[in-house]
Parts: C-alpha cells; structure tokens; sequence
C-alpha cells in the first residue's frame, strides 16, 4: 500500500483496545462470557433500551429479531431495495417474501410515501390483518434502514406500524450514536440491530447487538443465539469451579454468540464512540463546505432536529455535467491514492433476488438514479484534517477538469 494511501474506511484501534484483547486471552476465557456481558450492558445503557443481545454481526441479530417475532413463510416483510445484502437475506432465511420499497431522492433511506402506497394500495385489510395482494402474505414488519447514519422518519414509520399492526424492525448496521428528535436509535422500534463489522463507526472486527424494551423477545433472542440452550450464554458460569454440565435445548437455535475477545474491542470502542462521531462530523464539514459551489456534485441532505452519526459520507455526481462517468472518477481517485467505496447496489438488481423474486430493473427508480451516481468518501475517525483535505481537493480537481 502507498504511504500516502487513504482508506476508505479504517478502523481505528488504540492501545486500549488491545490491552483488553490480550488480557482476554491471557484469562483463560475466550469465548462469550463476563465481558460479553459487561459491553451488553454498556450498549443496553449508552442507547437506553432495556436489554441488549450481543451477537456476532448485525446479520445474526436480524434475523434472530425475525425469528423472535415469529415470522415465517406464510408473512410478508417490507425493507428497502437500497440495503446491504443482510436486510433481504434475513427475510428470506425465514421464508417470508421480502417486498421492496423505493428510497427518497434526498436521504436515500425509504420512501415513507412509497411505504404507504405498499399498505395502502399493494395490500388488503382482512380480519387477519393487512394481506400483500401479489404474493398473497400476511404483512408481519417492516425494516428501515438508516442509511449512512441518518435517521429515516421514525415517526411516520412507527405511525404507520401502530395503524397496521406491524412490527418494526430496525436495521441500525450504520446508526449507533445517531438520534432522532432528542431519542437515540435503539428506543424507538420494537427490535433495534447494530452492527460492528470491522468499517462501522465502533467495531469488535465482527459483530452486532439486538436491542429492545420487550424481556420476552431479548430473552428469547439470548438462548436462539446459542442453540437455543437454555441458559447458554451463562456457559462460562457452568466450566466455574460450581458448575453444572446440565442443559437442556429449548429451541432449534443458531450458533450466533459474540466471543470476549470482541466485546473486549468493543468496551473501549465504545467509550471513544462520541469522539469518533465528532471526527467524522468535522471531515463531514470539510466536504460540506468544500463542495458547496460544485453544481456538479451533489452533497448528503443532513436532516433536522436529528443526531447524525456519519457512518458514511455520499455524494452524487451529475453525470451530464461531467465528461467523466462516475465509475472514472473513482479509477481518477485511485489513482490519486484515495480510497472510495459504492453504497449500495440495490437488492432488486441483483441475481439472485432477480431469480427468487421476479424483480428487474425499473423496479425502483430513485435507488437506482441513486445507485448509478453515488460514490462514498473516506470519513473515518483514523482519517487526517489533511487527509480530509486532500480528498476534498482532489475531487475539486476531477470537476474542474471534466466539467462541460
Ligand atoms: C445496512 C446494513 N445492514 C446490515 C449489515 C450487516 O452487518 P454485519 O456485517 O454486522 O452483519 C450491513 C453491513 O455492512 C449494512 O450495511
């Protein structure tokens, strides 16, 4: 790698960090255990959710969240198109139809409008409740996504749920930190999923959290984790010096537990969580400001009376007011040692959701639109003021020089 190299998204991993690490393994207990349990209840306490499942990937957690709410093959599910694989796979892994919605042109979260066109229009009320016409399913939850950190309209969403008598499930891979009207993300669904994949704003390499105000469901969520054993996850309590070998299998569980040596990234990671937001705010306004004249790019509409926490920085190019393609300028900014990344590919375009779910391009315009212009920048907390710089300039640079 270059010196002069900027990633798209390190981690930034201090001493700390790895004094934990290797104080885990020098403990003789690697696997999930007393610090699993005391980062559970960090998390559980910076959101303010009653109880906090930690698992290992947001992908585990929401699909255990599907689980718990009892959906299955005879349900309809509703997410965005404009997601990481997880958000529909999860649906499926149940069996139930996952029905796409569009995104908003501004935020690129889904369209709340759209949302209510698919329970109004695309569905029926029936004594059983609201039936998704074409696929014949019961519709059961819905699963937002607050893209890059900002927060979808919780309030339409949840109004929405109440009339409809629908779950919400809230995929939370990019939102930790981030608020919505004075409320953290984590107290306003019914069952909230963070991710901390090695790229999120506070990593343990892989890993996720489930939160929830509902005993029952976190409960439940906790021994599907582990087999579905009860009392699994205090295992390391029965390899103590009192301890019983008895179990018993409650469920057809998974194998979805996090180990100490995550949760021992994440104790630190999260008490620099609000420093590493910050950072990520002061390079959000490095770009903010440095493209304000360019009419040839387009910078993230930053929502009110909301906590942005900047997971990701997205911009849309113009491509007619370009020379260039949006796929050159990502080869012109690697070749200028700046790494950049495409969040997302909708799912609807992709084969197998194509092959399953009949889906096509056209489907879902404004994710597409979004999707053909999009290029994330670097915005990490391990980014420099100077490195933050040197993108800003170097994207200046592409747009004087190809501009029409
Ligand atoms: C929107 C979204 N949901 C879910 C996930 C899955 O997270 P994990 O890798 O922790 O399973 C990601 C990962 O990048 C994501 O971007």
């Amino acid at each position: 790698m270059p010196d002069d190299f900027i990633p798209f998204s390190p981690p930034l991993i201090g001493r700390a960090e790895i004094d934990e690490v290797v104080d885990t393994l020098e403990s003789g207990w690697l696997t999930t255990g007393p610090k699993t349990e005391r980062f559970e209840g960090l998390v559980r306490d910076y959101v303010g959710a009653k109880y906090a499942v930690a698992v290992n990937s947001c992908t585990a957690a929401l699909h255990l969240a599907l689980v718990v709410l009892g959906i299955g093959p005879e349900h309809a599910v509703i997410c965005p198109t404009y997601t990481f694989a997880s958000t529909g796979h999860v649906i499926c892994h149940t069996g139930a139809t996952p029905v796409f919605v569009d995104s908003e042109d501004k935020t690129f979260n889904l369209d709340v409008e759209k949302l209510k066109n698919i329970l109004q229009r695309d569905c029926r009320e029936t004594r059983a409740g609201l039936v998704h016409k074409k696929s014949g399913k019961k519709v059961k939850a819905v699963l937002p996504v607050h893209y890059g950190g900002q927060p979808c309209d919780l309030d339409e969403i949840m109004g929405l749920a109440d009339k409809y008598n629908l779950h919400v499930v809230e995929d939370a891979a990019h939102a930790l930190g981030t608020e919505y009207k004075g409320r953290r993300i984590g107290t306003i669904g019914h069952i909230t999923c963070f991710s901390f994949y090695a790229t999120k704003n506070l990593t343990t390499g892989e890993g996720g959290m489930l939160v929830t105000d509902n005993e029952e469901w976190a409960e439940k969520a906790r021994v599907l984790s582990m087999y579905g054993i009860s009392d699994a996850r205090r295992i390391w309590k029965r390899y103590a010096p009192k301890g019983s070998w008895v179990y018993d299998i409650k469920y057809l569980g998974f194998k979805y537990n996090m180990m100490d040596i995550q949760a021992a990234l994440g104790l630190h990671q999260l008490a620099r969580l609000d420093d590493f937001i910050e950072a990520r705010a002061k390079h959000a306004a490095i770009y903010l400001d440095a493209f304000a004249d360019l009419h040839q790019i387009r910078c993230p509409h930053v929502v009110e009376d909301a906590r942005h926490c900047w997971h990701l920085f997205p911009i849309l190019v113009d491509n007619d007011l370009l020379q260039v393609h949006r796929d050159e300028i990502i080869e012109i900014l690697k070749a200028k040692n700046i790494g950049t990344s495409v969040l997302f590919q909708p799912l609807h375009l992709h084969s197998y959701y194509q092959e399953a779910w009949g889906t096509k391009e056209g489907d879902f315009p404004v994710a597409e639109d979004v999707f053909s212009r999009i290029i994330n920048l670097p915005v990490s907390p391990a980014l420099t003021e100077e490195g933050a710089n040197r993108v800003a300039r170097a994207i200046w640079e592409v747009v004087v020089e190809h501009r029409r």
